[in-house]
Parts: structure tokens; C-alpha cells; sequence
């Protein structure tokens, strides 16, 4: 059997034993057994038969959903150099992740019902997690002439978004969440005023001073947050927020949800833990957008995750190569991996800090995102579909960018000494990493 994002199911049976189970879409907590049959969750509950199937041993070890990540940079078509979409699956597996949701700000942008098709081609013959492609808002991702949207979703278009840019033109983004709204599907903004952002390198502040490099106001985001809060509500379009990043922004969004407005978003991994000071000396793998923020705007968001302003966890995984990253930090691309790191950083950052328990964060990780992208998955309830992702929440190792499985090594983490990591993810009830490392 294949679905409609290519993964085929698996026959045959697989049996998850005695890990520590959390599904937060049903309340689900305890030692217990999964089984997995014909691509599809079967059962749980403690003692099950693996019925002559495969066994595998969860002992101390946590059974989740398979995560969801509804923010990352695949590259292809167009820049296979940084990623593709057999090694951006790969670096997704490896980090527990079994769904992505692609951006498409690819070479040529994914805006047409075509290149949607040409994507989920791809993913079917290469890719080892589930693609599901958004597609563009505007044609060309020009901000000009509105995409065919209603082609795009027909196309399996989960999403729609111009992500790298703000949708600048107030007349677009209204018409636009007016068709996103009727199509139920999510609008997703990178929220940054193209016209305050200026030349703007890095979060505009002491450490910008300090190097005597060009600013970007939070306010830049700010603006687009607010514009785009009103706009949701008169149109009542689903707005998502991508890579939120600033106070005031946060502060807006639990405004106009406390009013009913439908708007939901998004904090990377990097975002929660690291600060401008990330930047020291001009390193450039710091250098991203919406850029790293002071520790106020830090401990805004994790301050929002924690009393639900934030929904998701997504990486906004951005590979770059050395031809983008190894020069001055003006010039230099923005943006950084983040598949193989966020489910370490986002549990030393939000669970091991004391801000949320662990079924907080798989929440965050796997139920939240497939509810709000309308996707299939991030439940253990029987009858969805075989993802999961079991994990050792201790796990020690150091993030060494040459052992990923992404092509990109721009992280402004390598050496860091982190905690957790997947050792056995099933996609489809395939098995795709054992014992952490790719099948
Ligand atoms: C992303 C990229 O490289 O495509 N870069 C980034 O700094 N975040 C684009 C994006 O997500 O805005
Ligand atoms: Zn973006």
C-alpha cells in the first residue's frame, strides 16, 4: 500500500516492549507494550503478543509518537549541494522526527500544483521519513500574484508560505488568508518587515554595537505579527506563526488567543537556548532568521511555551554549505541545521530546566503539530498510522556536525555536550533507525 506522501506500510507485525509510553492526544503515560501490524498502531497495553513478529526492547526507554516537524529547509529541487531530500529524511530520522513539513523556498520555489507533485515524487523514492510539502502563497515567492492555491492543496499542499520572506503586500496576505481559510488550511508567516529589517545582519542590540554590525529591530517582526493578527481575525484564516523570537510579538499572540483569535506559532530550539552573544567573534553559524535574540526575548519564549502561547517545536532546519557560510558575517546565508538537534536541546531547555514535563514536550513534538497541519499521525491511538519514535531521554554525547546525516554542518552547537537522542524510529511500521543509527 502507498499513501498519498509515498511511504509504503510495512506488513507483518513489530512489537515496541516495556518502554515508558506517552501519547498525549490520549492522556496515555505508563509502562506498556506498542504493537505495530500492517502499518498501523494495533494496540496498546501492558503484556501484548508479538504474534511471531519483530521485538523490540524499550526498557527505560520512552515510546512517542513519531515527531512532526513542520518547519524544514529540504532544498530540493535546486540546491542538492545542501541537502537533499534522501539525506534531509535522513537527518530527520536520526532525530526522532517521521514527518516534515518541506518549505517551499527551493530553486525554483514550490508554487505551482506540478512542483508539489515533482516533491512528493521525490520523497517516495528517496525519502526514509514522510514529506509533506507546503507550497507558496505567492507566485515566485515574488510577494506579487497570489499562487494557485486551491491547486497547491489538491496537489497534497499541507501548508502555504513564503517562509525567508514576510508577505509584504497587506492586499496579498488578506486575499491569500481568505482562500487559506476556505481551503482549511494553514497560512504560515516568517514575520519580518522587509522594510524595517533594512540591511540588518543580526538581533539589533548590545552585541550588534559591540561588532558594529548593521541591527534587525524586533520590531521588524513585531509589525508583521500585529498586521497579521488583524488580518486573521477578519478573515478568521488560520494563521501560523513561523519562528517566533520576540516579547512583544509573544505578548500580541496570547492577546488575540485569550480573544479567540485563530492564530497558532512556533519556537525553534535555538531560539529557546542560545542569545546574540552566540554571535562572539562574527561566527557565522549563528547567524539566522528571525535573528538569535537577547536573554529577555529568551526567556519570553520559553516563558510562552511553558503557559501555551507557543504550540509547536519545529527546527527550522537550514543547511547551508561553506560557500554560503565561510565568508564575512554581512554576506554569509542565514540559517542553521537543526533536525539531529532538537530533541536534545528542547529537553535540556524546557524539560530538564523544569518548565514542562516530558509528556509536555512530546506533546509539543508530535500531537500539537499533526492536530494544527491537519496530518495524519502523532498519536499512538490504534488505527494511526506505525510512527514512532522511541528515545533515551539520558542519553550523553557530544554534537560532533561530521557525524550528521543532513549535508549541512552549519550549527552554532558543535561540541556541546548534550542529553537524548531516538535510538529506534518506525515510519509506516518500518523499522528506519536502530539502535540510533540509520537501517
Ligand atoms: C531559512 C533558509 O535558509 O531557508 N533561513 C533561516 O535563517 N531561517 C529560511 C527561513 O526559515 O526563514
Ligand atoms: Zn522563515
Amino acid at each position: 500500500m502507498t499513501s498519498r506522501d509515498g511511504r509504503t506500510t510495512a506488513p507483518g507485525s513489530l512489537l515496541i516492549r516495556g518502554g515508558r509510553v506517552i501519547d498525549p492526544a490520549t492522556g496515555t503515560d505508563g509502562v506498556m507494550d506498542v504493537l505495530l501490524s500492517d502499518g498501523k498502531v494495533a494496540k496498546t497495553g501492558p503484556g501484548l503478543d508479538a504474534g511471531g513478529g519483530t521485538i523490540i526492547e524499550a526498557k527505560g526507554l520512552v515510546v512517542a509518537p513519531g515527531f512532526v516537524d513542520v518547519h524544514v529547509h529540504l532544498r530540493e529541487p535546486g540546491e542538492e549541494g545542501k541537502e537533499t531530500i534522501a539525506t534531509g529524511t535522513r537527518a530527520a530520522a536520526m532525530g526522532g522526527v517521521t514527518t516534515v513539513v518541506a518549505m517551499p523556498n527551493t530553486v525554483p520555489p514550490i508554487d505551482t500544483p506540478a512542483m508539489i507533485a515533482y516533491v512528493l515524487s521525490r520523497a517516495a523514492q528517496d525519502g526514509v521519513v514522510r514529506v509533506r510539502p507546503a507550497g507558496c502563497i505567492s507566485h515566485e515567492r515574488k510577494g506579487e500574484v497570489m499562487a494557485d492555491l486551491a491547486g497547491l492543496k489538491e496537489a497534497g499542499a499541507v501548508a502555504f508560505s513564503d517562509d525567508g520572506n514576510s508577505v509584504m503586500n497587506a492586499l496579498l496576505a488578506r486575499r491569500a488568508m481568505i482562500n487559506t481559510r476556505i481551503l482549511n488550511v494553514p497560512y504560515v508567516e516568517h514575520a519580518e518587515d522587509a522594510s524595517l529589517v533594512d540591511a540588518g545582519v543580526m538581533h539589533e542590540g548590545r552585541v550588534s554595537l559591540r561588532l558594529g554590525l548593521a541591527g534587525r529591530s524586533p520590531l521588524a517582526e513585531d509589525l508583521i505579527v500585529a498586521r497579521d493578527l488583524l488580518l486573521a481575525e477578519a478573515t478568521g484564516a488560520h494563521l501560523h506563526v513561523a519562528h517566533v523570537s520576540s516579547r512583544r510579538s509573544l505578548e500580541m499572540i496570547r492577546e488575540a488567543k485569550a480573544r479567540g483569535v485563530p492564530v497558532t506559532c512556533e519556537a525553534t530550539p535555538h531560539h529557546l537556548v542560545l542569545t546574540d552573544e552566540a554571535v562572539g567573534e562574527f561566527d557565522t553559524s549563528a547567524k539566522v532568521l528571525p535573528p538569535l535574540r537577547s536573554e529577555e526575548h529568551r526567556l519570553a519564549l520559553i516563558a510562552a511555551v511553558k503557559d501555551g502561547t507557543v504550540d509547536v517545536i519545529a527546527s527550522d532546519h537550514a543547511p547551508h554549505g561553506p560557500l554560503e557560510k565561510e565568508v564575512e558575517f554581512a554576506q554569509a546565508a542565514s540559517g542553521m541545521v537543526g533536525l539531529e538537534t532538537m530533541l536534545p536541546l528542547a529537553l535540556e531547555v524546557l524539560v530538564r530546566s523544569g518548565a514542562m514535563d516530558l509528556p509536555g514536550l512530546v506533546r509539543l513534538l508530535s500531537s500539537a503539530p499533526a492536530r494544527l497541519f491537519h496530518l495524519a499521525g502523532g498519536t499512538l491511538a490504534a488505527g494511526s498510522p506505525a510512527d514512532v519514535t522511541v528515545f533515551d531521554p539520558e542519553l550523553a554525547w557530544t554534537v560532533d556536525p561530521r557525524a550528521f546525516s543532513s549535508k549541512g554542518r552549519n550549527t552554532p552547537f558543535a561540541g556541546r555536550k548534550v542529553r537524548g537522542r531516538a535510538v529506534d524510529v518506525i515510519v509506516g511500521g518500518r523499522i528506519v533507525v536502530r539502535d540510533g543509527g540509520l537501517v
